[in-house]
């Protein structure tokens, strides 16, 4: 190849790897695989090494630096890097819009915009001519450190701007050109950051390699870049978000900031939003208080700014924060308190779970007395005694966890925990099964085992008796009323009556929440069953397969095997169970009581999903996520548990965890729940 072309290919192969980048991390869009970009800058790399005088500051090669400094350069920054006071909860921030009242009476009537407070570090990014010359951490504010080299880097910061290369970004960018006309020096600043994800692996690394651990991503992602071997800020993936527009490109709002910024080809957070009043912060706030889990990075609060500029620079600064913004900070989801006893659950499936009964305390907003500590094992690595001081975490709405004992604080009467060889309920032995960290229960007729199956029968997603709940079923239980699932058909409003706090419609409702459910679907049926093992995508797999009860129930273990995501555990399970004395029994006793099951076909009502599968993630609000997934097979569409490029559609509730992630890595389309009702309606 000689010169001419090489500097040719390599500015096409620049643009359009650019391009690639922009729309993954600026669009949220991924438009071409991993593997194509990777081998675009493989072949880009190859040409410059050929070449290695048509390397330009802003080739996509230059992401993985050069040499390690000597040491950092210090730069000066244009205006002072501020930060911000704090307030914590809705007096604080009514006493703050109240002071900035006093000094301009309509200093907040232009609203507010919020935004996720990340927690990283701040930086500052100059471009000269479209391209990044400089890049800054905060410093003193007022002077920082040049890490521009380890800035480079990050694959969300742009080492140019679209205006040295008009193409870069597809058909839009000449009208973006014309709209934001690229000053000489442009000065942004934003924030460096680092995944939960990558958080956590890399100080399981540090761990394992007897480092050091950092104790917030802030630190990991401040130390990454505060190091003077670009390679090993490489090695750390750290994304970055924009978030403010020093230069003057027209903005008389924040919101404008954060339009512009985007259209010129920075990364910017698209949670943020404007809000006309203090009541909308509020909301906004509790929201991402309440749902901070589902994002992959960690958020300590929301910044709540002044949206018009003139205001804001109007109201000038205090000490080392402007008077137009504060931190409105979560409440922590760590506290400490003692732990009263330690209970042991038994679970539906006989599984002991041990859990401590706290003091009770607050977390986040709610009281919390009650903390899982998952198994013996649990117990044994976290040496944990009754009477202990201990460290709670609750994230979102999820059950809360000890996460330490703080054992200075004993005093020599905390007692040892034994983890009990009966069980809590029925007083027969419990058995660790091979290869599982729990004890179980394996008395078939455990009466708490039984209640938990109830519990389970009546639910939502099995036989959905609207209107009896857990309550209820101890109620008639404790009574003697009901010993299995097939006495609740048995029931009448008389029997209800007899019983505490039941009255006329009570009674009403609650038995023809039981009578009319007595028509159900093979495969909810069988989910209601409660087989070990058989969760509801299961029951429709064997539902599909067997076509009725009578057909599953004489199955052996080989066909079932032989059924697509049916293992031997599973098997052995289903099998164990149709051939058990007592629930051959039960089945008898639920088709004398009139069940009817219908035949698994006459489910489906079109077939406009089919060829598509939904994977469903986190906890949906208005149905049930077994529900949802009906829904999906009612249209001839499949589900799966677990998010590849055969996806079609996440369906994110709330709490969505690594499924989200991997959907958002691999561009698998994700929709909420109002979406996909939509599309099943
Ligand atoms: S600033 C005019 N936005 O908070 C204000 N700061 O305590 C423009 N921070 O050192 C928006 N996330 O590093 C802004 N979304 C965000 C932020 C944010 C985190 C940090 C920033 C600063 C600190 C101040």
């Amino acid at each position: 190849m000689v010169k001419q072309e090489a500097k040719k290919r390599l500015d096409k192969l620049k643009g359009l790897i650019n391009k690639y980048r922009h729309s993954r991390l600026v669009l949220d869009k991924t438009i071409a695989d991993e593997q194509v970009e990777d081998s675009l800058k493989k072949e880009l790399f190859d040409i410059e090494q050929e070449f290695p005088d048509l390397v330009t500051s802003d080739s996509p090669s230059q992401r993985v630096g050069g040499e390690p400094l000597r040491e950092f350069k210090k730069v000066k920054h244009p205006e002072r890097m501020l930060s911000f006071n704090d307030v914590f909860n809705n007096k604080d921030i009514t006493d703050w819009e109240n002071r900035l009242k006093r000094i301009d009476p309509r200093a907040t009537e232009g609203g507010f915009y919020c935004e996720l407070k990340l927690d990283g570090l701040a930086i500052e990014l100059i471009y000269e001519n479209g391209v990044l010359k400089t890049g800054a951490t905060r410093g003193n504010g007022t002077v920082g450190e040049d890490v521009t080299h380890n800035l480079k880097t990050i694959e969300a910061i742009p080492l140019s701007l679209p205006v040295t290369s008009p193409d870069a970004f597809g058909s839009g960018s000449r009208q973006n050109r014309r709209d934001y006309q690229l000053p000489v020096t442009l000065v942004v600043r934003g924030e460096v950051f680092i995944n939960k994800k990558d958080f956590e692996k890399i100080n399981k690394s540090q761990d394992k390699a007897n480092n050091k651990i950092y104790a917030n991503p802030r630190n990991l992602a401040a130390g990454s870049i505060r190091q003077l071997d670009p390679k090993l800020t490489a090695e750390r993936h750290l994304d970055s978000f924009a978030y403010s527009l020093l230069t003057d490109l027209g903005q008389t709002k924040h919101e404008d900031e954060h339009e512009i910024l985007k259209k010129i080809g920075f990364r910017t957070n698209t949670h943020n939003k404007f809000c006309k009043n203090l009541e909308e912060v509020q909301k906004f706030r509790d929201y991402w208080e309440k749902h901070r889990e589902k994002l992959p990075y960690e958020i300590d609060g929301v910044v709540v700014i002044v949206n018009d500029n003139r205001i804001f620079k109007k109201l000038g600064i205090v000490g080392k924060a402007p008077r137009g913004a504060v931190a409105y900070k979560f409440s922590p989801r760590r506290s400490t308190t003692t732990i009263k006893d330690i209970i042991i659950g038994v679970g539906r499936t006989g599984t002991l779970t041990p859990v401590a009964v706290l003091e009770p305390v607050e977390i986040g907003g709610t009281m919390v007395s009650r903390a899982t500590l998952h198994n013996e094992d649990e117990i044994k690595r976290l040496g944990i005694k009754i009477g202990d001081t201990v460290v709670v975490e609750r994230a979102g709405d999820v059950i809360p966890d000890i996460k330490q004992v703080l054992t200075e604080l004993r005093t020599g009467k905390e007692k040892s925990f034994h983890f009990p060889t009966k069980c809590p309920s029925c007083n027969e032995p419990v058995k660790r099964l091979e290869g599982e960290v729990a004890y179980k229960c394996v008395n078939k007729n455990c009466p708490a085992i039984k209640r938990e199956g109830m519990y389970h029968f009546i639910s939502r997603s099995a036989m959905d008796m609207d209107g009896i709940g857990p309550k209820i079923i101890d109620q008639l239980m404790d009574s003697g009323l009901i010993k299995d699932s097939a006495d609740l058909y048995g029931l009448t409003k008389e029997d209800l009556l007899n019983l505490e706090r039941f009255a006329e419609k009570s009674a009403d409702n609650a038995i023809s929440a039981i009578q009319s459910k007595k028509t159900v679907s093979l495969d909810r049926f069988i989910y209601a069953l409660g087989i070990p093992h058989v969760g509801s995508e299961t029951a429709v797999d064997l539902a599909r397969k067997f076509g009725t009860l009578e057909k599953l129930s004489k199955t052996d273990k080989e066909e079932l095997e032989a059924i697509k995501d049916i293992g031997a555990t599973v098997a052995e399970s289903i099998y164990d169970w149709f051939n058990n004395g007592y629930n051959q029994n039960l089945i008898k006793k639920l088709n004398s009581a009139g069940i009817k099951i219908l035949k698994q076909e006459s489910s489906q009502k079109s077939s406009k999903l089919k060829g598509m599968t939904f994977v469903f993630t986190g906890t949906l609000e208005t149905i049930a996520r077994e529900q949802g997934e009906e829904m999906v097979r009612e249209h001839g569409g499949d589900t799966s548990s677990s998010v590849s490029k055969e996806t079609s559609y996440v369906v994110a509730g709330e709490n969505a965890g690594s499924k989200l992630d991997k959907a958002n890595k691999l561009g698998v389309k994700i929709i909420d729940e109002k979406e996909f009702l939509k599309i099943v309606s």
